[in-house]
């Protein structure tokens, strides 16, 4: 079937409101995206039928359980876990890396290395440094090109040394919206023996993640960028993550994922993270290419298709950007490297605060973020940091070119005036 936009969005029922008769727009999608109703209705299930703890005999339990075990099922699925037990869940995806980074780094010795990125949200910068700091470890930087807001990665090879135990890199920016390429990174770790850390939060809304194909050790997302709701998803490495010390109590046995899974956890949101994984597929099976009935098929083409759509939505943004006086676009501009990116779109303008401009934006219905978005080391690598940032434009599969075309329209005159 074609993309069919308007049936689309009628399943979420935030983007039928609006303010003062105009419709709302939903351009801050990067920060978190709206739901759809097939999400809200399996939490609510989860939470009126499904409410027990796990391990009883009696059938709410066995009901609770099933849930739980569907929901480990998808999320491996959804990043293709090779094994499963891979996958747990945690409140976002800055708690899972403070916790994880507390035990990936507690063997290393004085003197190791890590390596973070100038590009990344500072959930993956942060936890790193603090664990750097208690373990006495030093820190390198991998910096990014200002032309081409990209990494080069024999910048990568370069830093590492024969001390190196860690990289934390990003899959795709919540500030340039880049695509890195994460499997090369992969390759430069599994060289020097260091293991890779990836943050996907910003990938995930917009690209299949395959971790088998990616080598990389870690990988965390979280599903309210995806659809879903306020829950964070981490996949390690069977061996890896055998090899680490849980901090658990004493009767969880030593199994995976439950040795990482500390107290009860919240089995509306594991019902929601698979809702959104099964939404994505649902896309799939009703506008992406002939698929297999799988839900890894389904996946794929469900992401074909946004990105096909969120390109040509990339496109007309970006070219109508740059028509504009004094702005000027934080990313990859270029329409035939559309493919190096997801649809997040930052800029600044001269003569123009970014808080102005959202907060002009903002009077009208349109919703976007001004700030830093916490990539700390993008702005203030570009000397915007002080000056309040950039202004993101963040569109998913879900918005249209008339929003597009109404944002930029409304821009232009606040910029021009
Ligand atoms: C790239 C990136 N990483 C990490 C995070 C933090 O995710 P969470 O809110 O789940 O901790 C965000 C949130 O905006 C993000 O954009």
């Amino acid at each position: 079937m074609a993309y069919d936009i308007d049936r689309i969005r009628a399943g979420f029922p935030a983007l039928q409101r609006d303010l003062d008769g105009q419709p709302i727009v939903f351009f801050d999608n990067p920060a978190g995206t709206q739901v759809p109703r097939s999400v809200v209705e399996r939490m609510k299930e989860a939470m009126f039928y499904k409410n027990a703890n796990l391990g009883g005999s009696f059938g709410t339990s066995v009901a609770a359980e099933q849930l739980v075990a569907e929901a480990h099922c998808a999320g491996e699925l959804f990043v293709n876990a090779p094994h499963s037990g891979e996958v747990f869940f945690g409140q976002s995806m800055t708690t899972l890396t403070f916790g994880m980074s507390r035990t990936i780094c507690a063997d290393f010795a004085p003197g190791d290395e890590i390596i973070l990125t100038r590009m990344d949200h500072d959930a993956n910068v942060a936890p790193w440094l603090m664990a750097a700091e208690d373990r006495g470890l030093v820190v390198r930087w991998l910096d990014f090109s200002e032309e081409s807001f990209e990494f080069d990665l024999g910048d990568l090879r370069r830093l590492v040394t024969d001390r190196t135990r860690l990289i934390a890199f990003g899959y795709a920016s919540n500030v340039t919206g880049t695509i890195n390429d994460v499997a090369g990174a992969a390759q430069i770790a599994r060289e020097c023996g260091a293991q890779l850390f990836v943050d996907a939060v910003q990938y995930a809304p917009h690209g299949l993640i395959d971790v088998a194909a990616l080598g990389c050790d870690y990988l965390v997302c979280s599903a309210y960028k995806f659809f879903g709701p306020h829950y964070g998803m981490l996949w390690g490495r069977r061996d890896r993550l055998q090899a680490l010390r849980a901090y658990k109590v004493r009767a969880v046995s030593d199994e995976l994922p439950g040795r990482f899974t500390t107290g009860t956890t919240n089995r509306e949101q594991l019902a929601g993270v698979h809702a959104a994984i099964d939404y994505l597929a649902e896309l799939g099976a009703n506008y992406g290419r002939p698929a297999g009935p799988d839900l890894r098929s389904r996946l794929a083409a469900g992401y074909e298709a946004m990105k096909a759509y969120e390109d040509g939505l990339t496109q007309r943004l970006i070219e109508g950007l740059l028509t504009m006086p004094g702005v000027r676009v934080l990313g990859i501009t270029d329409p035939a490297n559309l493919s190096r990116r997801v649809s997040t779109v930052s800029f600044v303008a001269d003569g123009i605060s970014a808080p102005e401009i959202a907060s002009a934006l903002s009077r009208e219905g349109i919703q976007l973020w001004d700030g830093h978005n916490y990539a700390l080391e993008i702005y203030r690598k570009l000397g915007l940091l002080e000056a309040g940032g950039g202004v993101r434009i963040g569109p998913v599969h879900y918005n249209t070119t008339q929003e597009v075309d109404r944002t930029l329209e409304r821009l232009e005159q606040v910029i021009r005036s």
